[in-house]
């Protein structure tokens, strides 16, 4: 591989044209640009060790909430722009710190990216980040919630009218894998849907409407454009779908103790299988800034339904 990179399958179940992982054992700033293209075509970019500061202190100080998990939400998160950490009761005496440990890992994480998806600087949006404490495996959730299902993100109450969403995990288990399986990337298995009439762009609703009329008229509401509708329809659409979960290729990747990964997920179908204690940190990486934007789901949509997606 160029570079000197590593291509590397840390395992395949099954042969096709399922997203795989890239092993970043470098980086400089003339490969800042084939990482996004990598990015962007459907790959995700594996490092063995944490590419950024971040304290043992704060690891072992995460991974101790174990004992005391019962306090929690299912997921923990963050919210950079304004500072607030959501699913921690406010009684909690561990908060403060665990305010102060998200906040300093967005922080680096951010720092981080900037510096290593450079196309990006100065256009990419710091969404929210979280933690997940619970262990993914044998989860009871309901069936648009689970996590074990193939499926794309997309946000009901964050629409990105065809930014996309890229997500920086860390797992910071000692000992334990996460597990993934991954899907074909979204070029490759979102046009035969549409061309069959499997998937139908979803009628648009009345809240898409009145946020648009809120809009224009300058309040501050951002509109769920026929993107974001047809983004929420798909993730639904593909977790009830048994053909899908069961044909579409799929292989199955293992992300080992205290590695990171960065991946869209609005474009490669993923499945949490198993494992526990991840950090995550979203961006939104809008439409003009992408090396590749034929490939962005966007684009793709609008090419084989043959109408503007984004507003
Ligand atoms: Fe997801």
């Amino acid at each position: 591989m160029a570079n000197g990179l590593v291509y590397h399958e840390v395992a395949m179940e099954a042969p096709g044209t399922a997203a795989g992982l890239v092993e970043v054992t470098g980086y400089t700033s003339e490969q800042a640009r084939w990482y996004c293209q990598q990015l962007e075509s459907g790959q995700i970019l594996l490092f063995r060790s944490v590419p950024f500061n971040f304290p043992e202190d704060d690891r072992q100080f995460l991974l101790s909430q174990k004992q005391t998990g019962s306090r929690f939400h299912k997921n923990i998160s963050y919210r950079p722009a304004t500072d607030l950490l959501k699913g921690v009761d406010a009684d909690s005496e561990d908060r403060q710190r665990l305010h102060r440990v998200m906040r300093g890992f967005s922080r680096e994480v951010t720092g981080f990216m900037a510096k290593f998806l450079a196309p990006y600087a100065g256009q990419i949006k710091v969404d929210f980040a979280s933690f997940r404490p619970l262990e993914e495996h044998g989860r009871d959730l309901p069936l648009h919630k689970r996590n074990d299902l193939l499926h794309v993100d997309a946000f009901p109450t964050r629409p990105t009218q065809g930014g996309r969403i890229m997500r920086v995990f860390v797992n910071i288990n000692p000992s334990v894998s996460r597990v993934w399986n991954v899907g074909e990337p979204f070029h490759a298995f979102a046009p035969p849907l549409v061309e069959a009439g499997k998937v139908k762009a979803p009628p648009r609703g009345a809240g898409a409407a009145l946020a648009g009329i809120a809009a224009r008229l300058g309040l501050p509401v951002r509109p769920r454009s026929r993107y974001d509708e047809f983004m929420l329809y798909l993730h639904d659409w593909l977790k009830e779908s048994a053909e899908f979960q069961k044909d579409s290729p799929k292989r199955e990747v293992s992300f080992p103790p205290g590695c990171c990964w960065m991946v869209f997920t609005d474009g490669v179908p993923h499945a949490a299988m198993s494992g526990q204690f991840a950090l995550e940190q979203t961006f939104i990486v809008p439409a003009q800034a992408l090396v590749s934007p034929e490939v962005a789901p966007v684009r793709v949509l609008e090419k084989v339904m043959g109408k503007p997606m984004a507003n």
